[in-house]
């Protein structure tokens, strides 16, 4: 017996990780519709892709009605607003299979020092810290770990839209960060409660290895690499991610069944031991200290940028996959499908993505710039997978959020994709567009991907038109 296809799937979200997912998916065998809510109009050019435009994807009762509507045997949930919205919880008391933690689970994610305390209690090692709810008393935690003189590290407690990390070099920086988080969070009408976390700052690269779970069991992707600083050599401010890569030379793919053990199964045993079984996409942000990996950080979703070069290397159906994690028969469902170890096999090769922002990105991002190039760059073999875009009026595309697309290019490996996806990212333009030239560059090369290139039988591109 093999493993269950699912045959129409809802994805909710619209940006560039649920234009990769409804690519991957819609391509997938028995597949008949993907659904995506709200979707976007180049997300809806995919073929087998419908959009739910109207869908709001943070009201539970609108997303199970949507789900209800195309009959989807499985919902998978791209963006973390709508698991702290609760929108997962909702759609299983409905009864469907969801890939995505419930709210509890996703605490995670949804809050720092909750995933300081499943760390701890799970023992896997995060950099030293602690979380306050009053000013005072963070301000003086942050003079103690300033005096260590390696800077610190000041991050809001719970979403900020990618906007609540501060890295401080000394006291002063750490202490005016603290403040505006005081003020944002009283600003907010929040209540009173933790709303910062302060952590010692530790050196090294970092890496995203990201596992497919059950609640139980796991199954890694390869190991991405983001680039979140705006400019090239990781200067200017940061942003959601200005491009992504894969493999990471110094995180070989033998090495992931070792991170899931040490990372990933762990907090996993920790949440089902509590009665919160994580089921979905367990984001682990790592850094490659010369003491080993430390966690930085937990995502309960795939990450984007990563998720638009991970999707394109995996090379076995995915519907199948997390259907079975949503349903609690990881395990015996991907050793039906004959896959061997506790990562999804890959193409040979390497994948480079290079995401072109919007002028004025990221503190004011313009819109309505038109974007020419879009059919050129999928005509040279390339994925475009779309962000922030909105049609016009003659049938293209015009600039509609911070990050605009992200240009994806295959390579024999990372060099050779990394040079792809930059000339490709040239073929993009806009007035005032933004983008690192840097993307996946200086980083090495898996010498072993380089001799298995010959055998590289790699999807035919789709993406979006135009
Ligand atoms: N690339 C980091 C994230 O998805 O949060």
């Amino acid at each position: 017996m093999t493993a269950i296809m699912p045959t129409r799937v809802l994805i909710l979200g619209g940006g560039g990780r649920e234009h990769a997912l409804a690519w991957k998916l819609a391509s997938e065998p028995g597949i008949n519709e993907v659904a995506v809510a709200p979707g976007s109009v180049a997300i809806g050019t995919e073929p087998r892709v419908r959009v739910m435009a109207g869908v709001a994807p943070l009201d539970g009762n609108a997303v199970v009605a949507a789900a209800r509507h195309v009959a989807a045997e499985l919902v998978v949930i791209g963006p973390e607003a709508p698991l702290e919205a609760g929108v997962g919880d909702a759609l299983r008391a409905a009864g469907f299979a969801v890939f995505g933690p419930n709210r509890a689970a996703a605490r995670i994610e949804t809050s720092k020092s909750f995933c300081h305390e499943i760390a701890e209690a799970a023992g896997v090692r995060m950099p030293r810290s602690a979380a306050f709810a009053d000013l005072d008393e963070a301000i003086d935690f942050a003079g103690v770990l300033a005096a260590g003189g390696d800077g610190l590290v000041v991050k809001a407690d719970g979403l900020a839209a990618g906007k609540g990390v501060s890295v401080c070099d000394d006291l002063e920086g750490a202490v005016a960060a603290i403040r505006a988080l005081a003020r944002d969070t009283a600003g907010r009408g929040a209540a009173a409660g933790v709303f910062v976390v302060i952590e010692e700052r530790l050196r090294g690269p970092e890496a995203s290895v990201i596992g497919l779970a059950d609640g139980r069991d796991v199954v890694g992707l390869p190991v991405a690499r983001d680039h979140k600083r705006l400019l090239d050599h990781d200067e200017g401010p940061n942003t959601g991610g200005m491009g992504a890569y894969s493999p990471v030379a110094d995180v070989p793919e033998t090495g992931i069944a070792g991170l899931l053990d040490q990372f990933h199964r762990p907090i996993i045993a920790e949440l089902r031991r509590r009665g919160t079984p994580f089921i979905g996409a367990l984001y682990a942000g790592l850094i490659l200290t010369a003491d080993g990996p430390v966690l930085l950080e937990c995502n309960a979703r795939f990450g984007d940028p990563e998720a638009q070069v991970l999707l394109p290397r995996i090379a076995t159906p995915l519907g199948p996959v997390l259907l079975a994690a949503a349903r609690g028969t990881l395990a015996d469902s991907v050793a039906r499908m004959g896959i061997q170890g506790p990562v999804l096999p890959t193409f040979p090769g390497a994948t480079v993505g290079v995401v072109i922002a919007a002028a004025g990105y990221p503190d004011a991002p313009r819109h309505g710039d038109a974007i020419s190039g879009l059919d050129e760059t999928i005509a040279a073999g390339h994925l475009v997978f779309h962000a922030g875009t909105a049609s016009d009026d003659d049938g293209g595309y015009v600039t509609n959020g911070g990050r605009i697309v992200t240009v994806v290019a295959r390579g024999r490996d990372l060099e050779e994709a990394a040079e792809r996806a930059d000339a490709a990212a040239s073929l993009v333009r806009f007035h005032g567009s933004q983008r690192r030239r840097d993307v996946g560059r200086g980083t090495g090369v898996l010498q072993s991907d380089r001799d298995a290139t010959d055998r590289a039988t790699a999807p035919t591109p789709a993406g979006a038109r135009r």
